[in-house]
């Protein structure tokens, strides 16, 4: 008996019932005590089965990753060794699922000779999202219980599935109905009774054996499967070692799954996962929101404007359940925006992806209208009109006047002051910068702008609601561009100047595929409209070479089929255009620049080290309240593969004493402030320091 793991007989069933709160992780000091305890069952003549079950919310959720790169990992009885004892037993050993089995949870599940789950449990194998691999036994055992097909799915995208489709799978046995524990002590009675052997799953090969047959069509399904894998070895490890249990004998294969699991988890990718799974957790405790701060309730929103951003943000909160009333100046711009609602779902029942009935009931959650009163109810009321300060100061002046007492109001601006905003109503302690990403029914990530006067409660509220739509909301402060599109700026700082100087769009925007963003900034460019920079800068009388030179020839990316790159009817591929190469020349021409060969290299020391560095920036200026925060940003919403964790993370990989290094030559070279390394960074370098773990 141990604090964490009490065992019973019942009648014959030892049952063992793990407590290791708050989620039965699989810490050493857990597998100690369960090893023990199963050895005991063992060696016990008075115990015919066993039941592992577990106490409080959920099953085990997964191996302790606060133990992951420690050598309490690996320490003996590891979960291997458990797994591995649970099948010489030659008595019935049941898991009693309730809650999740997960990843580890579920490998010492499918160690036992059944499963009985309840009906709200959910089973998976999630290690792919944490960059790892099951590494005890879970892509060697799931394929001979549901086939290598179905397991292959399940790993590769590390999704759960519920306990109805667990069984009709074959990955459980039975749903209990009643109580979980009496019913799983039933049934390992029954099955002691039985009499029978009790077959361990690595000796049930019967699934294997269509796969054995047709390897092709194997192959074929893992093509299929980790298509969108973008440079991360996790998947395509999971693949291999699935591969390993249809053609090596058993023992063979959980030996290989074992090397792969020891690779993956000391190699960077790896590590950069579990950073970023750490950072969207810490992202969520906010400085300055004490313990007995609640959440303002939101039963009903209101948006305005049904453009871009207003159509989308209605989207995501009425997909989350929430009713949303859409205003907009005319009736005309309300229809627009709503075909282009309507058409959005459409697709998605097109693709299968939502059903008809589904489709209709999150029609009925919208209300249009163009009169503010009818706004009054509205617990959350967001703005996304036109970026400008004196259309934003109107609306929000509006609002004042009808919104109800304790209305939180929020501005969606990308680079507007929102304290300007605040300032200019009565109440600013209401208001805060929601700001979404484009689209915003897909797009994860949620900037919380917090004035230098919102409320608490406010901010609390915003993130409550967030993460209840599915985003992923991170806290910053006011400032131009907030976290993200401030440090997208100094990322294109250099890029007109790399283009004249010799580098072709399509080889920058190669670098940054290769890197493993999924587009280019050019592309990006195209796709976003040039025509809005352009005329951004027209209004502050700024000028940009090329940009503005694309532009002038009525080229304003793929909406008008033409940009950077040409796009051929009805295609979003970029195509080189000889007619840029030409006016890229020619401008370098101009301006006495002689064109040289550009390295691969040199376009990731002047576009990713100075976003870098304005992200040491904002750091200092606690724009962001830790690093990881900014790692979050920038993986949710603009693209950074997670295999690289993030801009903070990738910098400490890259070393800072390097950055520091090109930053002063590159700052040396063209006397541009993006390239003057922050002091932090400097510190940082010089005590040999991390960025990534780095606090405001
Ligand atoms: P948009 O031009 O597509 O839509 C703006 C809509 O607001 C139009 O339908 C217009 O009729 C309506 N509108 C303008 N003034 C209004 C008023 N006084 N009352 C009611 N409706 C009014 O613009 P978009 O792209 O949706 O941008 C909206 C806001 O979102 C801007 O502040 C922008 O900076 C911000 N944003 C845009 C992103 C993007 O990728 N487009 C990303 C994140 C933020």
């Amino acid at each position: 008996m141990s604090e964490y793991v009490k065992v019973a007989n019942d009648g014959g069933i030892a049952v063992i019932t793990i407590d290791n709160p708050p989620v039965n992780a699989l810490s050493l000091h857990l597998r100690e005590p369960l090893f023990a305890a199963l050895e005991a069952a063992r060696d016990d003549d008075a115990v015919e089965g066993i039941v592992i079950a577990s106490a409080g919310r959920t099953f085990i959720s997964g191996a302790d990753i606060t133990e992951f790169g420690s050598p309490k990992a690996l320490a003996s009885p590891s979960l291997p060794d458990l797994c591995a004892l649970l099948e010489t037993l030659k008595k019935p050993a049941v898991a009693a699922i309730h809650g999740t089995a997960l990843g580890g949870g579920l490998e010492l599940a499918l160690s036992c000779h059944y499963r009985v789950a309840d009906k709200q449990a959910k089973v998976g194998l999630p290690e792919v999202k944490l960059g790892l691999l099951p590494g005890s036994g879970g892509t060697v055992r799931l394929p001979r219980l549901i086939g290598p097909e179905a397991a292959l799915k399940m790993i590769v995208s590390g999704n759960p599935i519920g306990s109805a489709q667990a069984l009709a799978a074959g990955v459980v046995d039975a749903i209990a109905e009643g109580d979980l524990t009496a019913e799983a002590v039933a049934f390992a009675k029954t099955k002691a009774k039985d009499g029978g052997a009790h077959i361990p799953v690595r000796d049930r090969d019967e699934k294997l054996e269509a796969a054995r047959a047709d390897l092709a069509a194997f192959d074929a399904a893992v093509k299929e499967l980790t298509k969108k894998a973008r440079g991360l070895e996790a998947p395509l490890a999971c693949a291999d070692s699935v591969r390993n249990a249809i053609t090596l004998p058993f023992d063979e294969a959980l030996a290989k799954e074992r090397e792969f699991f020891i690779k993956l988890v000391q190699g960077d990718q790896s590590r950069a996962q579990r950073h970023l799974f750490f950072a969207e957790r810490e992202a969520a405790k906010v400085p300055g929101i004490g313990k007995d701060v609640q959440p303002r309730e939101i039963r009903k929103v209101g948006v305005i404007g049904a453009g871009t951003m207003g159509g989308g943000i209605a989207m995501s909160f009425v997909n989350g359940g929430v009713p949303v009333t859409v205003l907009e100046m005319t009736d005309e711009a309300l229809d627009r925006g709503f075909a282009t609602i309507e058409k959005n779902y459409a697709i998605s029942v097109a693709r299968g992806s939502l059903k008809e009935d589904e489709k209709a009931a999150r029609l009925a959650r919208f209300s249009r209208t163009t009169n503010y009163s009818d706004l009054a109810d509205c617990d959350l009321i967001i703005e996304a009109v036109f970026e400008e300060m004196s259309v934003k100061k109107d609306v929000f002046g509006k609002l004042e006047k009808i919104a109800k007492p304790g209305a939180i109001l929020a501005t969606n601006t990308s680079y507007l002051d929102v304290n300007e905003i605040a300032a200019s109503t009565g109440r600013p302690q209401d208001v805060v910068g929601l700001h979404f990403f484009s689209p915003a029914n897909v797009m994860k990530l949620l900037e919380i702008v917090r004035g230098d006067r919102t409320a608490p409660d406010v901010l609390l509220t915003a993130l409550t609601v967030g993460r209840r739509i599915g985003k992923v909301p991170v806290v910053v402060g006011v400032c131009h561009g907030f976290v993200g599109n401030r440090m997208l700026g100094a990322r294109g700082d250099d890029l007109e100047p790399l283009l004249l100087e010799g580098a072709s769009p399509e080889q920058v925007d190669r670098v940054f595929t290769d890197f493993g963003f999924p587009m280019g900034p050019f592309a990006m460019w195209d796709l976003a409209g040039l025509d809005i920079g352009w005329r951004t800068r027209k209004a502050l009388g700024t000028t940009a070479i090329i940009g503005d030179a694309v532009c002038e020839m009525g080229r304003f990316g793929q909406k008008t089929g033409k940009g950077i790159y040409l796009y051929e009817e009805g295609s979003r591929t970029p195509k080189p255009d000889p007619e840029i190469a030409r006016l890229i020349e020619e401008k370098a021409r101009e301006r006495g620049i002689e064109r040289r060969e550009i390295t691969d290299r040199e376009i990731i020391e002047r576009t990713l080290y100075p976003m870098v560095n304005e992200g040491v920036r904002i750091l200092e200026e606690k724009i962001a309240a830790r690093a990881s925060d900014i790692d979050i940003v920038w993986t949710n919403g603009y693209g950074f593969p997670i295999g690289k964790g993030g801009p903070m993370f990738w910098a400490d990989l890259e070393g800072l004493g390097t950055l520091v290094e090109r930053l002063d030559h590159w700052h040396g070279k063209t006397g541009k402030a993006v390239f003057e390394p922050a002091p932090l960074l400097r510190r940082l370098a010089a005590e040999k320091g991390k960025l990534a773990t780095q606090t405001a």
